[in-house]
């Protein structure tokens, strides 16, 4: 049985040609970039050549981009960093219940041991969020920090950052955001979006995993999370990831260069696989901001009944022996898979969260995988229904 992966909001295959690009600096460029001579020269030239790309491409200057092992790393340091470096002044941060976990669980941890006041931004059953909402809840003086997606990892949705970063603005608050899932989506021009900081991922664009860039706009001032050498203009010690951060500048640049391209075979896709299912006879709600959404993540629900108890991820694993690999958003903590946090935030109940799935496409799936995948729904979910 061939398998089809529409999971690429999880993780996306490496592009080959970014394979190539790597190669070089895992044999014969392999000198430390923090090193004098010749070797580390090299690599030093090939990172700050990866530094100024990447820079290039978000409108950004090269001083102002740094690379981390992750978009957790940089979602992390963003606020983590402005917390550190705020300490002894009363703190607010603003997010939603919408965001990943690296923000969730960093805000959270945040507030148990600095006792940093966090407030989330409400939000309807679609995941729209309520700006009324957000202006109500800043605490001029004590905001310091709001943070909210580009767009959602589970939904899909686009949330307009412009208007946030407006607000952030005029109470003199730094704006983050986690365009982890946008990158490779959407265009990220900083100063067209107004964030000061900003983290993204590779691996979500046909880079490897392990390596994240962060953006910090010049004045924002910020604590570092890792202490050692000089390294990232001593924004984070370690030494310098620069096959991968080379890989990461070449897969943005070229995600921005094909970015209708991706985007149009994405929403073909979709039509494909929905179009399928409803041929398939097979009964669907979609989750999420219809109007307003990456193509690539469609969210669909089933109408599973309540008497067919899915324990964990029954669904996934089902699918799974069918030979399609999707995702549920759930964290699998220690054996047992929690449903979607998001999923959850917008109302819906534990079992309809198990009846949910996340299917993701890149530019590497074909129309054909599409309208098969939906054919092996069909045979699962007719089980199910
Ligand atoms: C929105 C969002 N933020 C952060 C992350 C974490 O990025 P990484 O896997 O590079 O740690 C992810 C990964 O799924 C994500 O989707």
């Amino acid at each position: 049985m061939n398998r089809i992966y529409l999971d690429n909001a999880s993780t996306t295959p490496v592009a080959p040609e970014i394979i190539n690009e790597i190669k070089p600096f895992l044999d014969e460029h392999f000198g430390n970039a923090s090193s004098i001579h010749s070797f580390g020269q090299q690599t030093r030239n090939a990172l700050e050549l990866a530094r100024e790309e990447l820079a290039k491409e978000i409108g950004a200057k090269p001083s102002e981009v740094f690379f981390t092992s992750s978009g957790t790393e940089a979602d992390n340091l963003a606020l983590k960093g402005v917390v550190l470096a705020t300490l002894g002044k009363p703190i607010q941060i603003i997010t939603s219940k919408l965001e990943h976990k690296a923000v969730l669980e960093t805000v959270e941890w945040l507030q148990r041991k600095f006792g940093v006041a966090v407030d989330f931004v409400a939000h309807d059953e679609r995941g729209r969020l309520d700006l009324d909402d957000l202006k109500r809840k800043i605490r001029p003086n004590e905001t310091r920090l709001i943070s909210i997606m580009h767009a959602n990892n589970e939904l899909g949705n686009i949330n307009p950052i412009k208007e946030i970063a407006a607000i952030a603005k005029s109470y003199n608050a730094i704006f983050h955001t986690d365009a982890v899932q946008s990158a490779g989506k959407l265009k990220l021009n900083v100063d067209e979006l107004g964030v000061d900081v900003m983290a993204i991922s590779g691996h979500k664009f046909h880079a490897p995993k392990g390596i994240g860039a962060i953006y910090i706009r010049t004045g924002v001032q910020m604590e570092s999370l890792l202490h050692g050498g000089t390294h990232e203009r001593n924004r984070r010690a370690s030494t310098e990831n620069v096959a991968f951060s080379v890989a990461l500048a070449k897969a943005f640049k070229r995600s921005q260069q094909n970015l209708q391209q991706t985007n149009l075979h994405a929403q073909s896709l979709q039509k494909a696989f929905l179009d399928a299912l409803s041929e398939n006879d097979v009964p669907f709600r979609l989750n999420g901001d219809l109007e307003n959404k990456l193509p690539h993540i469609v969210n669909l629900s089933f109408p599973i009944s309540a008497k067919q108890k899915l324990a964990g991820d029954v669904l996934l694993l089902a699918l799974d022996a069918a030979g399609i690999a999707v995702s549920s958003g759930s964290a699998c903590t220690s054996g047992t898979a929690k449903p979607s946090h998001v999923l959850l935030a917008l109302g819906k109940t534990e079992h309809e969260a198990r009846a949910s799935v996340r299917v993701s496409f890149s530019k590497f799936n074909t129309m054909e995988q599409a309208s098969e995948a939906a054919g092996r729904f069909a045979n699962v979910l007719k089980r199910l229904l």
